[in-house]
């Protein structure tokens, strides 16, 4: 017998590579006649290119210029739609958009060519905002500047609030958000013989990429080969965005014949990447006297920037979740998504969710304060449990801990004693403490029928050094995928851990098991792997002759064998939705995801009432997941997770100036280091989920949706404002003082 691996805290595979200095990011990777790019730039929000016009005084003829003429295919980035250009050549809607590439044989030397390049323009009227967007100061999207509009609807929630003992409205307000990953974002492209292309880099999805590239250089998609090298962290950021950067540098790389490496600078990467969508949430609720929902309605509007990117299915995210986990016989809610110009918004771990949680979550607050009950009866009375329905009508049958979450982080916090403590203190202190509650849900995997259509493709290969690898372009970026995923297959084939290794996430080596995003790889891929998993133990068992477990201290020598005497095996294996999972995309109805994880925040501050400085003290968060695959690594990614929010939730601003980025670096765009961070206490919740792996569900994005709502509760409670826009920064405060006439 084996020892088991699901559930235990097992060593991260790429750990001491990482911490040894011996992994390969793509800065790292040097290739034979490299040279480095640059992209000249938009520097106006919204215009037409005039004139380009290289400066006679440099040598031009030492380096490569591309334009929009040397693109092989279409000029399009395909990300859902095809509305993104990869260089302009006329109008142009944000700065920062590609005029002109450049290659060098050094990167300085790129960098000074780009400085020799003077681009006119002619200035258009900018949409910077989405009161601009409605104003249609600008037309920049069809016929009203709408990129996407989307509605849920169940019972009749107007007629439901007219009959309300108590109607409370709200108007929650978020901003932008920078994934500030520790390694910018970064890309080699390298012709291959035959017209081919290969790209490896900073990335999360190699397929995306290489569904890019074969649009973009007109290729057939088995002449592309899209690699990750070790990842410095993505958190969504480098989800839609390296297509793009793929696509600047196979131009050059075809251009130049030969390899072309780009890597940004912070600021560059900052100014130009994605970022969460801002958005504004209003909310008309109609309770009865004991807190009991009877109706909601939910207006989500979000900022999309130039070009659609993801957003059709950030807002579509963003709107499911718009109800909080609560129950709610009678919602209306809406959503859309403006065109601006600035840059894209795109993918940031909860994808849509914090934005709509962070809403509902306020709202809870201020409905329990109308009402005069407590923050945490309000949940209570409300919250899903087994058996509810959602508001796209989707029945909740299985693995709902939103209940056992909420119980575990009151008991943990001791939350009714602080709460009675805080009180007492409060009193005779200027600096006021506060609590606050949060409670969420994240649905894991692809919204709707996402993961139908992919169909996540998976595999285990026998290889000759007798070590089984998995076949995943599941990619590792710090959350511990290639770890969990081993640990999965070693379980169910009932091996030891280290017989299990992983294929490097290679377009040209692995099939499609969809993009790591979505908090699905645990769930999805790992699932599939478990099949094949179990299959390939069996195919072991039938050469060995025996159906007893596999010797472990004899299996690298039967995998050997069995390549010797039989050939080649590679095991794939495909996700197949449950059939009972049906969503009408359409009409937003129905089953929007697989299943759901379930979360609780308490966090506690102290508020300076001079200064107004919020000292966040301590977050307890439990988070159900259906079973930890890692414990540790679990509590990694709550305690990430965590944080990322709570500096969204009361520290990051990012401030733009007419379309340009000011918060470009991180002298001036704030996250939290570990002097700000809170203590953070993990609880793992484990109501197991019948589609995934030993009853996992997804997890990387789940704490992404409680700690900014649970800071802000509880700076409300603290100092008895109402802090409706994120991040709550002591000058946001100041401005809510002066509204209430609470200023000393
Ligand atoms: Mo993620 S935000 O779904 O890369």
């Amino acid at each position: 017998m084996v020892d088991k691996c699901v559930g235990e805290s097992l060593t991260r595979r790429d750990a001491l590579d990482k911490v040894r200095g011996a992994a390969k990011y793509v800065d790292d990777i040097d290739l034979p006649g490299m040279w480095h790019g640059a992209v000249v730039r938009t520097q106006i929000p919204h215009g037409k290119i005039k004139d380009v016009k290289l400066d006679p005084a440099f040598p031009w003829d030492e380096v490569c210029v591309a334009d929009a003429r040397d693109i092989p295919g279409r000029n399009c980035v395909a990300i859902i739609e095809e509305d993104l250009p990869l260089i302009i050549t006329d109008e142009f809607k944000h700065i920062g958009e590609a005029v002109l590439l450049i290659a060098a044989p050094t990167r300085e030397m790129a960098l000074r060519a780009r400085d020799h390049v003077k681009v006119s323009c002619r200035k258009l009227e900018p949409v910077l905002t989405i009161e601009d967007a409605k104003a249609m100061r600008s037309k920049i999207r069809g016929a009203d500047n709408i990129f996407f509009k989307y509605k849920i609807e169940c019972g009749d929630a107007s007629k439901a609030i007219k009959k309300a003992d108590l109607i409370v409205e709200g108007r929650y307000e978020v901003g932008h958000q920078e994934h500030a990953y520790i390694e910018p974002n970064g890309i080699i492209a390298a012709p291959r013989d035959g017209g081919g292309i290969e790209i490896v880099g900073s990335l999360q999805c190699p397929f995306y990429i290489s569904k890019a590239m074969a649009i973009l250089m007109n290729l057939p998609e088995d002449k592309i080969s899209v690699r990750q090298a070790t990842v410095g962290g993505a958190f969504g950021g480098k989800e839609d965005y390296p297509s793009l950067l793929a696509g600047y540098a196979a131009v050059l790389a075809r251009k130049a014949n030969r390899p072309v490496k780009i890597i940004y600078e912070r600021d560059e990467d900052m100014s130009v990447t994605t970022k969460r969508h801002p958005a504004v949430v209003v909310h008309r609720s109609g309770v009865k006297r004991d807190g009991t929902i009877l109706g909601m309605e939910i207006s989500v509007e979000m900022e999309a920037g130039a070009y659609s990117t993801l957003t059709a299915v950030v807002l579509s995210r963003g709107l499911i979740h718009a109800t909080g986990p609560y129950r709610c016989e009678n919602v209306l809610a809406n959503a859309v998504a403006y065109a601006t110009n600035t840059p894209p918004n795109g993918a940031f771990r909860g994808f849509g969710a914090p934005q709509t949680i962070f809403a509902i979550e306020r709202h809870m607050d201020r409905i329990a304060l109308a009402l005069g009950i407590s923050p945490l009866e309000i949940r209570r009375k409300n919250m899903f449990k087994l058996g509810d329905v959602t508001s796209t009508g989707q029945r909740l049958t299985e693995s709902v801990g939103a209940t056992k979450c909420l119980d575990a982080v009151i008991a943990s916090s001791d939350y009714k004693k602080r709460i009675v403590e805080i009180a007492k203190h409060n009193k005779s202190s200027q600096i006021k403490r506060g609590l606050g509650l949060s409670l969420y849900w994240h649905g894991a995997a692809f919204t709707g029928s996402g993961e139908a259509k992919i169909k996540a493709k998976a595999g285990l290969r026998l290889d000759p050094d007798g070590v089984i690898r998995l076949l995943v372009a599941a990619t590792e970026m710090g959350q511990g995928a290639h770890t969990v995923l081993v640990q999965i297959v070693a379980d169910a084939m009932g091996v030891g851990f280290s017989h299990i290794g992983v294929e490097t996430p290679d377009t040209a080596l692995v099939p499609n098991s969809g993009p790591t995003v979505a908090s699905r790889t645990t769930l999805v891929v790992g699932s599939v792997l478990d099949k094949c998993a179990r299959k390939m133990k069996a195919a072991l068992q039938e050469f060995i002759g025996s159906e007893d477990s596999l010797p472990d201290d004899k299996l690298s020598n039967i995998v050997k064998r069995y390549l010797k005497e039989r050939g080649p095996l590679t095991i794939v294996e495909q996700f197949q939705l449950p059939p009972n999972i049906v969503w009408d995309e359409l009409n937003h109805k129905g089953d929007a995801y697989p299943g759901y994880s379930w979360g609780a925040d308490v966090a506690e501050v102290e508020v300076d009432m001079t200064t107004l400085d919020v000292s966040m003290k301590k977050i307890w968060v439990a988070c159900d997941i259906g079973r930890a695959i890692n414990p540790k690594l679990v509590e990694g990614q709550i305690e990430g997770g965590t944080l990322q929010s709570v500096g969204y939730g009361a520290m990051e601003s990012v401030i733009w100036n007419d379309g340009r980025l000011v918060t470009n670096r991180f002298q001036n765009y704030i996250i939290p280091t570990s002097l700000d961070a809170p203590e953070i206490e993990t609880i793992i919740v484990e109501e197991p989920f019948s589609i995934g792996p030993f009853g996992a569900k997804g997890l990387g994005e789940l704490p992404m949706n409680g700690g900014a709502p649970a800071i802000a509760n509880a700076i409300a409670h603290a100092t008895g404002l109402d802090p409706c826009s994120l991040p709550v920064t002591p000058e946001k405060l100041l401005k809510e003082m002066r509204i209430s006439g609470n200023e000393k």
